[in-house]
């Protein structure tokens, strides 16, 4: 076990993991984070996308120890504090570009990137 450390959504966390936790794993069952989905886990779908310091990644072939002092922002991170959608939110739902909305948080994450 490792302990790995960052900032996810403004909030510093930690956590002891095995090191082969892969970073969705880490923000699904360490953190309880689950708008971020796995689809393939064979890195082609998009819906495990976050941003890791400011740029889109597949978080299905980040390890969590790679993403150690990174700046994380999830789908749960995008709204207000007061529940306001951020505008690319907005957009998908005013034009509900959902399909069946598996995918849309990893849509929505790479979109706003
Ligand atoms: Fe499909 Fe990550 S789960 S690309």
């Amino acid at each position: 076990m490792v302990q790995v450390s960052m900032t996810v959504n403004g909030k510093a966390v930690s956590a002891s993991v095995d090191p082969r936790t892969l970073l969705v794993q880490f923000l699904r069952e360490n953190l309880r984070l689950t708008g971020t989905h796995v689809g393939c886990d064979t890195s082609q779908c998009g819906a495990c996308v976050v941003h890791v310091d400011g740029v889109s990644a597949k978080s299905c072939t980040v390890l969590a120890v790679q993403a150690a002092g990174c700046n994380i922002l999830t789908i749960e991170g995008l709204a207000a504090a007061d529940g306001t959608l951020h505008p690319m939110q907005e957009m998908f739902r005013e034009h509900h570009a959902l399909q069946c909305g598996f995918c849309t948080p990893g849509m929505v994450m790479s979109a706003i990137d």
